[in-house]
């Protein structure tokens, strides 16, 4: 793996590479890498002559300073995992690097796709997220860009973000890798007490039980008795559970409104924030 932590260096080695006709896949990350990330790396290597990763974390996308503070930082495992896996190449930029004092990013128009759920929560995220992945594509312009459905809005906000930019990368979204029991990774879930770990089942548990509700209750008694779930344990508090239209993330009242729907949860384990999500129904 060719580690690169200047950005002048790797785009001078990519457009060597491209110029030799290599396709090129990328997945960005902020490290602290599990098998969620690997499948995203696999996937990237599989489809492309060229894998590229980077770990970059971006501080303008937390909200909160303490979560920036405490986001795990585990570069030698990480490094192990990317060699593992066979990663081409590594980008692992300093702050500086990816904004230095001139740089500029257009603005995009998201409608109301990112004022919902995690926009809604955690204002200013998505400016961040949307800013340093615009950085990061125009640095490494890949032909695949590799993201997790687990982050749904954070997705949904790039392909309409590589849209309205006219980019020709093809975003390729994968699919949600759990635990055992059924808990989505994260790289916060090392962050949780034992007994929350152990407790944070109950997050995928609600999401898949909720065909069965929407069987013989309405949308809206479904969220209500989902978020009574979800707050049924201590320490644990829902933020939201929203049943939405997996196109324009807005709440629907009745499955039968859309073709595409999607349920999205945050739920505060303790002090830390875990999201999970789970496609309801999808028609060709
Ligand atoms: O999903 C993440 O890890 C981050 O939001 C991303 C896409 C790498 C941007 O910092």
């Amino acid at each position: 793996m060719v580690l690169f932590k200047k950005v002048e260096e790797l785009k001078a080695y990519l457009a060597a590479q491209r110029a030799k006709g290599m396709q090129i896949g990328y997945a960005p990350t902020m490290g602290a890498l599990h098998r969620g990330h690997a499948s995203l790396i696999k996937k990237s290597k599989a489809e492309n002559g060229l894998s590229v990763c980077s770990i970059f974390v971006n501080p303008t996308q937390f909200n909160d300073p303490a979560d920036l503070e405490k986001y795990p930082r585990t570069e030698a495992p990480d490094m192990a995992l990317l060699e593992s896996l066979k990663n081409d190449v590594l980008f692992y930029p300093s702050v500086a690097e990816i904004y230095p004092d001139n740089l500029t990013i257009p603005t995009f128009d998201f409608g109301q796709i990112d004022k919902v759920m995690e926009g809604f929560h955690r204002p200013g995220h998505f400016d961040g997220v949307v800013q340093v992945v615009y950085r990061l594509i125009d640095i490494v312009q890949p032909d695949r860009l590799y993201m997790g459905q687990k982050d749904f809005q954070q997705f949904t906000l790039i392909y309409h973000m590589l849209k309205q930019m006219g980019s020709s990368t093809e975003l390729v979204v994968c699919p949600i890798i759990r635990e055992e029991d059924g808990l989505a990774l994260s790289s916060r879930n090392v962050r949780l007490t034992p007994e929350n770990r152990a407790n944070a089942t109950i997050i995928s548990k609600t999401l898949s039980s909720l065909n069965e509700w929407l069987s013989s209750h309405s949308v809206q008694q479904v969220k209500e008795k989902a978020l009574a779930q979800l707050g049924s344990l201590p320490d644990f508090k829902p933020e939201y559970l929203d049943i939405v239209d997996g196109y324009t993330l807005q709440p629907i009242n009745d499955v039968e409104e859309s073709p595409y729907v999607v349920a999205c949860a945050a739920v505060w384990a303790g002090n830390i924030r875990l999201i999970d999500n789970i496609i309801l129904k999808k028609l060709d």
